[in-house]
């Protein structure tokens, strides 16, 4: 068995090529029908932050190259303008690294809570898509249990920041009073929430929620105020708007150039702030083209993120120490699981070999009584037992090297790598 993870992430790659790689909730189904055809076992975890696929397969698969060419064919992107991106992990690493995500050190909000349910969100739907097996299902189970403890455990996430609170503080640094501020938030998801909380906590009293769902802002701005608005009626509402922020989960812009361009026609000098916090984003790159548009995508709002880390770097090392404290418990348990059909085997040829042997003994020495017949018995499975006691230990005990295939050559078992599901 071998497992493997390959992706990118806000660090390998800009947001122009994580949004030809992400994978919206409502493709994940799809997609992991499509990533079945390529791994036999696999999880796609698609964040704002990053994409990424873990998979496991036989000892014989090439898990990583399969997940690469999965990614290379399901994105729309050159070969050398994804492979410089990807990251490639295996082992104690890819372990490692899912602990990070969910205890959110991997984000570029650090101690973020989002993560911790999109994990999960992503586990869920590999499950009912019959992708997850024994150790993909332990891992991932593992790492939400880790990202829980570092919240509870630590001060990593206390008044932990989100995306769309880091775009309103970037909106703060240009406006610093937005009290009188029109801002026009699309989208009425959980990113749409959090900014329409943070804006109105940060004193914003005229907001307005723009949703293809129209009980949606309207549900919205009741419980948080500000009022509700149609697409249809975007247009118009730019023609007065000092900040947008966009955060609608659809694979197609939904701010264009036109619409902003009629807008600012009628409102000369006058600027606007554009934060597209969305992935894939929603803005059409080009208005920044226009007069007076000023145009922050998600990567732009790093500087704000790593302020935000250099505050925390104590609760970071502290999470760091959890981890390694969980990392350690799963390897161990890695290790048994991995060399458990070999140790399986090697018993069951030693248990054959000593029966026959037995019987063929039995036969030759008929008046044996019940009683030698059964201390010859006890005799025979002692010595096996005593034979296999050191090379099984130290099976289970090899740190992070597979001996497996290598013990199956020296007993010839017949050893598929048979695990549990
Ligand atoms: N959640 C976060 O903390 C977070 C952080 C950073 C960035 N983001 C990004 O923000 C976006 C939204 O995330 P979310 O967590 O808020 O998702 P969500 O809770 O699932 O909400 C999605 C929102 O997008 C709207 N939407 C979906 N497809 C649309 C389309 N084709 N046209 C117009 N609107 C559409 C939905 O409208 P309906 O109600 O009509 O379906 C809904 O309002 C994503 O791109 C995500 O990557 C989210």
């Amino acid at each position: 068995m071998q497992l493997s993870l390959a992706g990118i992430n806000h660090r390998t790659a800009p947001v122009a090529v994580r949004e030809k790689v992400a994978i919206s909730a409502d493709r994940l189904h799809d997609s992991l029908a499509v990533l079945h055809r390529y791994v036999p076992h696999g999880i796609i975890l698609s964040t704002c932050n990053r994409s990424e696929i873990y998979a496991a397969g036989s000892r014989n698969d090439d898990v990583s190259k399969a997940c690469i060419e999965f990614l290379k064919d399901t994105t729309h992107l050159a070969d050398d303008g994804l492979c410089q991106h990807i990251y490639i992990l295996s082992g104690r690493d890819l372990v490692k690294h899912l602990f990070e995500v969910t205890c959110g050190l991997d984000s570029m909000v650090i101690g973020e809570y989002e993560v911790l349910g999109q994990v999960r969100q992503s586990l869920e739907a590999a499950e009912k898509a019959g992708m997850v097996n024994l150790p993909l299902r332990h891992i991932f189970q593992s790492a939400i249990r880790s990202g829980r403890r570092a919240r509870e455990e630590t001060g990593i996430s206390k008044n932990a920041l989100s995306i769309s609170s880091i775009a309103v503080n970037k909106a703060l640094d240009i406006i610093p009073d937005i009290s009188n501020a029109k801002i026009i938030i699309i989208g009425a998801g959980e990113a749409g929430r959090l900014a329409v909380k943070v804006a109105g906590s940060r004193g914003a009293s005229k907001i307005v929620v723009v949703s293809r769902t129209e009980e949606r802002a309207v549900s919205l701005t009741a419980e948080l105020g500000g009022r509700p608005a149609s697409p249809e009626q975007l247009t118009q509402e730019l023609c007065d708007a000092n900040i947008v922020i966009t955060c609608a989960a659809s694979p197609h812009p939904v701010l264009r150039v036109k619409q902003v361009s009629e807008a600012m026609r009628k409102r000369p000098g006058w600027p606007m702030i554009v934060l597209d916090i969305a992935m894939p984003r929603n803005v059409e790159p080009a208005i920044q083209e226009i007069d007076n548009v000023h145009l922050y995508n998600i990567d732009d709002l790093n500087d704000i993120a790593n302020g935000h880390r250099q505050q925390r770097e104590r609760e970071i090392s502290t999470v760091e120490k959890i981890i390694g404290e969980e990392v350690d418990m799963l390897m161990k348990w890695w290790q048994f699981y991995r060399v458990r059909p070999v140790i399986k085997s090697i018993m069951a040829k030693a248990e054959k070999i000593r029966s026959t042997q037995y019987n063929r003994s039995l036969r030759k020495l008929p008046s044996l009584s019940v009683e030698e017949r059964l201390s010859i018995d006890l005799l025979t499975r002692s010595i096996v037992d005593k034979l296999l006691r050191d090379p099984i230990m130290y099976l289970r005990s090899a740190k992070g090297t597979d001996h497996s295939e290598f013990i199956s050559r020296l007993y010839s078992l017949d050893n598929d790598g048979d695990h549990e599901k």
